[in-house]
């Protein structure tokens, strides 16, 4: 699997990318970060942005395409720079992996990579939040070593979120 910037080239692909979701049912696309409804010329920039100087709130974050050959199979945020109150409620790291290609390793393949440069960006102990009834993506982060917070769970949009954390 390979991991890149997003660019120029991907627009066609990333298009298809996020109509799978929607010709399966699923109206969010993880990772994202407001692709969907964004021009993509206005998404690239905000992505290289939010990479190189990063906003006052979320500090620097890197959103990656997640290839196998050309294919795009997922997106996968890193936002190595949150502090505190937010990385407790949304979590370092977030991820997606198109309908097609799941149960077949690349979410774990994914969360290694991201383990992998939050260590390179100097973080020690990363945070995971999903939904308690996100089997998938529980799964994924206790596979990755994430070790459950069990004082964190609250209730967002009426779900109960769960947080996990892994020491990098
Ligand atoms: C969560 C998600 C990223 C998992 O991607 P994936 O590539 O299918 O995951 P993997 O193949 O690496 O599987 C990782 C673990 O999860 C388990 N798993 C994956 N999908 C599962 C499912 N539907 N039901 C039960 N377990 C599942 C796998 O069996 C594996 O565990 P194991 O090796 O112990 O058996 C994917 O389902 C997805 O994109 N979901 C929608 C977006 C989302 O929920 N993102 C995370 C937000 S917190």
């Amino acid at each position: 699997m390979q991991f890149r910037l997003p660019e120029e080239k991907d627009e066609e692909a990333l298009k298809e990318y996020v109509q799978e979701h929607y010709d399966n049912g699923e109206q969010g696309i993880s990772a994202s970060m407001g692709l969907p409804v964004m021009e993509y010329a206005d998404w690239l920039t905000k992505i290289r942005s939010n990479a190189d100087s990063g906003t006052p709130e979320w500090g620097r974050s890197i959103v990656f395409v997640c290839l196998e050959g050309d294919r795009i199979i997922g997106l996968l945020s890193v936002r190595y720079e949150l502090p505190k109150d937010l990385s407790d409620s949304i979590g370092d790291v977030g991820y997606g992996v198109r309908p097609s290609e799941r149960r077949k390793g690349y979410a774990t393949k994914m969360l290694e990579y991201a383990l992998s440069v939050c260590k390179e960006k100097g973080m020690k102990k990363v945070i995971l939040g999903c939904y308690k009834d996100n089997i998938a993506s529980g799964a994924t982060i206790r596979k990755c070593g994430g070790i459950l917070i069990a004082e964190n769970e609250n209730y967002q949009e009426g779900k109960v979120s769960q947080y996990y954390a892994i020491e990098v």
